[in-house]
């Protein structure tokens, strides 16, 4: 199936009580272990790019038709949007340009006004060409890739204005941080969400810092209107524990593993990409979009 916008099926989840994953990729092996799992699945799903993943991928273009030519070659058929994760302003316009079919402008960090001037300017560029658009109140805790926030609650009435921007989906503060969960998190503030949910009914609220959150809160915030939920970190530390893991297995055998020529990257990497698969397999069962391709 071509690369489709992800206003339909967000809209889909939203309508029908489940949510999509937006997982992150990083690079090659990554992007075959999510379509794999998305197509395992039968699952709709958004890849995404944060502005350091491209630039370490080879720049937008590179990573998009990366996306583009694997879901081609690997005769995907459920449908695939390829999605911009806090993009700049300067950056989702270049992402419309080269072909993404989902941007998440951020101007979460601008004053309100300005946020709400520039999501509208994103829209209406994105709007003309078929592209869903994601924008962001209030701000999600913690660091992912030099986008830093301090996790502040989403106000309703920005909330309010920033949908009759006319974007598709909405990402809101609600306690949510990227990256791992402090020991003392206080959870999702679920309260304010359902008030957001209240607010902006029908809207399909994106939650993002997926990795860590207890099943049972992503399942009720999915209750109360979430229908993308983003995951990173947990793709990043699978990779890396199975690698570990493999490497150990490296040093411990390595004459033998030498034979085998396992140095090749194709073979030492292989079981942190099969993680990656098994990650996004469980997350989709969680989510509850699995079969809704
Ligand atoms: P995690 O890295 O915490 O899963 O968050 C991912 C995310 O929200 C991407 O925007």
């Amino acid at each position: 199936m071509p690369l489709v916008s992800a206003a339909e099926f967000v809209k889909a989840a939203r309508e029908n009580g489940y949510a999509v994953g937006g997982f992150n990729t990083n690079n090659l092996e990554w992007t075959q272990a999510i379509l794999r799992a998305a197509e395992a699945k039968q699952a709709p799903i958004l890849i995404q790019t944060s502005m350091g993943a491209a630039k370490y991928m080879g720049g937008y273009k590179v990573a998009r038709n990366l996306i583009a030519n694997l879901i081609e070659s690997m005769n995907i058929t459920v449908p695939v949007a390829i999605h911009l994760d806090h993009g700049h302003y300067e950056d989702s316009l270049e992402c419309i340009e080269v072909g993404y079919t989902s941007i998440m402008f951020d101007g979460s960090h601008l004053p309100v006004e300005e946020n709400l001037e520039k999501a509208r300017e994103v829209v209406a560029l994105a709007h003309a060409k078929g592209i869903s658009v994601e924008a962001e109140v209030g701000t999600i805790g913690g660091e992912e890739d030099g986008i830093v926030g301090k996790g502040e609650l989403a106000p309703i009435e920005d909330a309010i204005a920033m949908v009759e921007t006319g974007i598709d989906f909405l990402a809101a503060g609600i306690g949510n941080i990227h990256g791992p969960y402090p020991e003392n998190w206080e959870g999702l503030d679920l309260e304010h969400l359902k008030k957001l949910t209240e607010a902006i009914p029908g809207t399909p609220i994106v939650l993002h810092g997926g990795s860590g959150i207890p099943d049972e809160q992503i399942q009720e915030a999915i209750r109360l209107g979430v229908a993308k939920v983003n995951v990173n970190t947990e793709g990043q530390i699978a990779f890396t524990e199975a690698t570990l893991k493999f490497a150990a297995d490296y040093s411990a055998n390595k004459a033998e593993y030498d034979k085998k020529k396992l140095f090749d990257p194709r073979k030492f990497l292989a079981d942190g990409v099969k993680a990656v698969q098994g990650m996004v397999e469980e997350r989709i069962d969680v989510f509850g979009s699995a079969n809704k391709a």
